[in-house]
């Protein structure tokens, strides 16, 4: 499975069979716990439930397949994933963040990160020049970017902020739940490890909360994330992991569907008399248009935003009146979500007031279209 194509990859889940029974889908392990070798050795690789499950064994080494990357672990969430990167820095470490990024992160830096001792400033990191202007050669170990990033899909040269963070000796980690090895594999350019809440796209079923992390290298670093998981213990189910890997086998086809349905409804909404503004990567006229082009390939991603114009009570008027559409949190679904952002961030976002954002599935698009515009037109 070398050099096959990542749809081949995906759908056959790396080609593995069962080596006793010859089935083509891995069984749930429950078992927590594993036999012993008379001469005291655990030389199957498993001993106890929470430093390794069976279970996660092909979804790991698929994403991490996927990714290009050298190593990969499953945690029990997106959030789970991306905490183990920075509980692996020491207290005193300074870590350069985005101001637009997934917000539940973004306040987990401001108060349990910054209390535990890192130094976190925030920049607008779709700006090279923000972000060569914040990192201290020696005294920034991380950079943390997201791309596209939360609710406005602005973008980051990945390429560029992986050049600045090694020029300083620090990391570049990238939360990149929204684009998936599908569309942008961070690490041929440049990123040292790759994360996702697998909540989303990677399951795609809104019914499994899985994070991961895929290192550009097995490094000393990567050592201690693992340890940390191990003793966390914020380690996926066993049934949760299974699930995953069978979201894996589409994720290829979801994301077609989604970025083609993204793209059609990005660009019926411009230019709209009830819409201030569409964003969007794949709108030529967005900032990170030409960045987007060059590192995202086969589409700009399934999530979007629109500015409602008549501001937040038409944006909450608008999202009351969709019955395609679901009203509800999370992204990355076969079912289209709708969300007044700044209302589940509260005080503190970056999201505008008028901002609702768009999560597209895999419906079909003249019915996604048609129920936004009769919920605009309703609100008049
Ligand atoms: C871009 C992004 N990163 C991280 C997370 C956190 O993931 P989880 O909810 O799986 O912990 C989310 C969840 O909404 C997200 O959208």
């Amino acid at each position: 499975m070398e050099s096959r194509h990542p749809a081949t990859l995906a759908a056959q889940a790396l080609g593995w069979i069962d080596p006793s029974t010859k089935a083509l889908i891995p069984p749930v392990h429950p078992s927590t716990t594993f036999i012993r070798d008379p001469d005291n050795q655990y030389r199957s690789g498993f001993s106890y439930g929470r430093p390794m499950n069976p279970t996660f064994v092909q979804p790991e080494a698929l994403l991490m397949k996927l990714e290009g990357g050298a190593a990969c672990l499953t945690f029990a969430s997106g959030m789970a994933a991306a905490t183990a990167v920075f509980l692996a820095l020491r207290p005193g470490d300074h870590v350069v963040a985005p101001q637009v990024m997934y917000w539940g992160l973004r306040n987990w830096l401001k108060n349990f990160a910054a209390e535990w001792g890192l130094i976190v400033d925030f920049v607008d990191a779709s700006a090279a020049d923000a972000l060569k202007t914040a990192v201290e050669p020696g005294r920034t170990k991380l950079i943390w970017i997201e791309s596209p990033a939360n609710p406005t899909w602005a973008i980051t040269d990945i390429a560029a902020a992986a050049e600045i963070a090694h020029r300083a000796g620090a990391r570049l980690a990238i939360d990149s739940t929204v684009a998936t090895p599908m569309l942008t594999r961070p690490i041929e350019l440049g990123a040292d490890i790759v994360m996702h809440s697998a909540t989303k796209y990677l399951n795609g079923h809104s019914d499994v909360v899985a994070g991961a992390l895929v290192a550009a290298r097995h490094d000393e670093f990567w050592e201690r994330i693992a340890a940390i998981r191990t003793s966390n213990g914020a380690i996926l189910g066993s049934f949760e992991a299974w699930l995953l890997l069978r979201g894996m086998r589409t994720l290829h086809l979801r994301l077609e569907r989604c970025c083609g349905t993204a793209q059609a409804i990005a660009e019926h909404f411009v230019g709209h008399r009830r819409i201030a503004a569409v964003l969007y990567p794949g709108l030529p006229d967005c900032p990170g248009h030409a960045v987007a082009a060059r590192q995202m390939h086969g589409g700009f991603g399934g999530m979007l935003s629109i500015r409602v114009a008549g501001g937040e009570s038409a944006a909450i008027a608008t999202a009351a009146r969709v019955t395609v559409w679901k009203r509800a949190t999370s992204l990355g679904g076969v079912e289209s979500l709708i969300e007044h952002r700044a209302s589940i961030e509260g005080p503190g976002s970056p999201a505008p007031p008028d901002l609702l954002r768009l999560s597209v599935g895999i419906e079909d698009a003249a019915d996604l279209i048609g129920d936004l515009e009769q919920a605009l037109a309703g609100v008049g």
